[in-house]
């Protein structure tokens, strides 16, 4: 097990991937290390790489309208990626990318201990809750898996490109935020 310092440190020296070589900073996961609320979406785009920080570009402003929507904010959970360096032009991280990161992400969620985690996008989707995963099918229904609630939502930057996504994407951060207040009410 290791603490939030050594995977910071691990984190700014990888080089496990290719995507070291393009990258600007890696990208930590960020928030509420106590919220036992995670959320992980896909990969740093072009702002996130030049800061160092996650979802503070255009995806990251919807996100924050979409969390104040709930009575949400950062502050509520914690936010992190299944790819910690940017990918070249915002392509998918390959899997062998996904494959060389995971081992973070893992020790991430150990220290979290989340009772939620909430997926943002196919791609987080497909990794953590099934390799199957139809986001457009089976968006905002719940699983529950070793003592924790999963479900999915679009990436914001989905919405963004697809307004008519916009209701459907509200109505599953309400009932993100009604699964968070029943998971808190019974702690
Ligand atoms: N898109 C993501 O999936 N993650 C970020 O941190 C920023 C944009």
């Amino acid at each position: 097990m290791y603490t939030w310092e050594e995977l910071y440190h691990f984190i700014n020296h990888c080089n496990r991937c290719e995507l070291c070589q393009t990258r600007n900073l890696p990208v930590m996961g960020r928030g509420n290390i106590q919220s036992r609320i995670q959320f992980i979406s896909e990969a740093p785009g072009a702002q996130e790489d030049i800061q160092g920080i996650p979802f503070v570009g255009p995806s990251g402003q919807l996100f924050d309208k979409l969390l104040s929507l709930v009575s949400m904010t950062r502050n509520d959970l914690y936010l992190t990626n299944i790819v910690k360096c940017r990918p070249p032009h915002n392509r998918d991280p390959k899997e062998s990318e996904q494959e060389a990161c995971i081992p973070y992400l893992k020790y991430e969620t150990l220290l979290v201990k989340p009772l939620v985690i909430v997926c943002l996008g196919r791609i987080a989707a497909k990794r953590i809750i099934c390799s199957d995963y139809r986001i457009t099918q089976e968006h905002g229904t719940w699983i529950y898996r070793k003592n924790c609630w999963l479900t999915a939502t679009y990436h914001p930057s989905a919405v963004l490109r697809d307004a008519r996504k916009m209701d459907d994407i509200i109505k599953d951060f309400e009932s993100i935020k009604q699964k968070i207040d029943e998971v808190k009410a019974a702690q």
